[in-house]
């Protein structure tokens, strides 16, 4: 497996990649119905677009012996500033699509309730936004990899704090073991409406989302 840098001339390969393995596979993807596997989801890949232009994500990459390259896994990464939450909220508004709005609705207003700027003083963070590896290479430590490299391109970067919002059990266990803590989380099934319904039935295993951090001393290496 090589791993590589994602730059924009990979953008159409990663999005067909995502569209086959991480829109509709995705706990909150697939509990709010996001969209079919193989099916295209505007917004969403609007939304990693401008992740994979911010030139810090990372692919892994199956290199065949006819010389072929399959995208085995990505991780999209991209630069959070304090207010980009916050627009980012408000943007929703004018959403067409339902289920990405109640997706992103609600890991807005948790980032926005858990203010991590403020908390470590920082004016940056590294923010591991899209985790995804194709469903016939899982379970091969490629997630694992790709967290860890991007460790490693966050510090090069010079940030001091990095965070992200996993959705699931497995991908919350991989930041875990890379070194990130939880710094709060959001049970599933007390995200409810006016009436007390589930907004987003997720499936179990899968019953929190957890807003995950890292900061990062400058002399420090990872393994
Ligand atoms: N069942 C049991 N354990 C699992 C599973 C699973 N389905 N998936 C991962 N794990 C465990 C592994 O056993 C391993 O544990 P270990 O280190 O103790 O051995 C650990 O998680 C790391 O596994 P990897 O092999 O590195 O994970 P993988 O490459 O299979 O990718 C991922 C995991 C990214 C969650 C993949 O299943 C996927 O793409 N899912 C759909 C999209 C998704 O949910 N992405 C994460 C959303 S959060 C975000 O994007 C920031």
């Amino acid at each position: 497996m090589e791993y590589k840098m994602i730059g924009p001339e990979h953008s159409d390969q990663v999005i067909e990649h995502l569209r086959h393995n991480f829109f509709a596979d995705e706990p909150l993807n697939k509990a709010a119905g996001l969209c079919q596997n193989g099916s295209s989801c505007a917004e969403l890949e609007d939304h990693c677009a401008e992740a994979i232009h911010h030139r810090m994500s990372v692919m892994a990459v199956d290199v065949k012996d006819a010389g072929t390259c399959k995208i085995a896994g990505v991780v999209l990464n991209g630069i959070l500033k304090p207010d980009d939450t916050a627009k980012a909220l408000e943007k929703l508004d004018s959403s067409g699509d339902a289920h990405f709005r109640k997706i992103f609705e609600m890991l807005h207003r948790h980032n926005l309730k858990h203010n991590l700027f403020e908390h470590f003083d920082v004016e940056s963070m590294f923010d591991v936004r899209i985790l995804s590896v194709d469903s016939s290479y899982r379970g091969q430590g490629i997630a694992n990899e790709l967290v860890k490299r991007s460790v490693a391109v966050a510090r090069k970067n010079g940030f001091r704090l990095m965070k992200a919002d996993a959705t699931g059990i497995f991908s919350q266990k991989i930041f875990r073991s890379n070194g990130f803590e939880v710094f709060s989380e959001q049970p599933y099934c007390k995200y409810t409406d006016e009436n007390g319904k589930v907004i987003l039935p997720v499936e179990a295993p899968h019953i929190k989302m957890q807003l995950l951090y890292k900061a990062i001393c400058g002399d420090e290496q990872d393994d």
